[in-house]
């Protein structure tokens, strides 16, 4: 990473930490930025269990069984989110509440975070069956190491006094180091295939984007408050028997 794309990843993604740790330990704004998570963490399973096949279908072992245990995590991950929003009395739109607001709004614009990051991408590029599979280890590997970092910042963020917010701190801890075994996985993966330079030429190509993306991310929450559609409606409060305990791994 040269120094001017560092001072700024410096910058972005303290920005983005703070902007969602802000959003997560304000109860009036920590049900949507949970769903959030719930959403583009189970989002992902269907991605990464296609991924895993085609892997296996071309042979590679050893990465369809790494890309399905990161299947299965971001499974779990999801139900975290989801079981931290029962702990308030709420529960994500389902898909076709979602679609309908979508509709409804007036102006669909892309997600200014993915427009840029994957430019120069079609839709159709991106999808589990085509995707160039470097492209993938490398902007993976970019988000899964950032995420760990901000789910630590955020968890730290959530308030120690209440009870229900120091359960989601735990868990979001052990989300973090989930994320950090994608990181390095993936980090392997690109080894496996490549020379040492050449995988810090796609990290490097990678980190600029990111860093490009998340200043359009941050411009757009300052600009409009980001994501200020509501993802959740009404739920069932938790149970006593349900333990989120069963959803960390020890
Ligand atoms: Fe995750
Ligand atoms: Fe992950």
């Amino acid at each position: 990473m040269n120094f001017v794309t560092n001072i700024l990843h410096i910058l972005g993604s303290g920005a983005t930490a703070y902007i969602l740790a802000n959003r997560l330990r304000d109860r009036a704004t920590r049900a949507n930025t949970l769903a959030g998570f719930q959403l583009a963490e189970s989002g992902a399973v269907p991605f990464l269990t296609k991924l895993s096949e085609r892997a296996a279908t071309e042979g590679d072992t050893w990465l369809a069984e790494k890309l399905a245990i990161h299947a299965a995590d971001e499974k779990r991950h999801g139900q975290i989110f989801a079981y931290g929003l029962k702990q308030m009395g709420k529960q994500v739109m389902d898909a076709e509440e979602l679609k309908q607001q979508r509709e409804s709004e007036l102006e669909q614009k892309p997600s200014p975070f993915f427009a840029n990051y994957y430019r120069n991408y079609t839709p159709e590029d991106l999808k589990a069956e085509n995707i160039d599979w470097l492209a993938f280890m490398g902007s993976t590997y970019i988000l899964e190491l950032d995420a760990s970092k901000d789910f630590v910042r955020m968890a730290n963020a959530l308030p120690e006094d209440e009870p229900q917010s120091h359960k989601l701190k735990q868990s979001i801890l052990s989300v973090a180091q989930d994320e950090t075994r994608h990181a390095a996985y993936l980090y392997e993966a690109l080894h496996r295939r490549l020379t040492a330079s050449k995988v810090e030429e796609i990290v490097e190509d990678w980190r600029k984007r990111k860093v490009d993306s998340m200043f359009a991310m941050v411009g757009d929450m300052i600009s409009n408050g980001g994501n200020s559609r509501s993802l959740v409606k009404d739920g069932t409060p938790a149970k006593g028997k349900e333990k989120i305990s069963e959803l960390v791994k020890a």
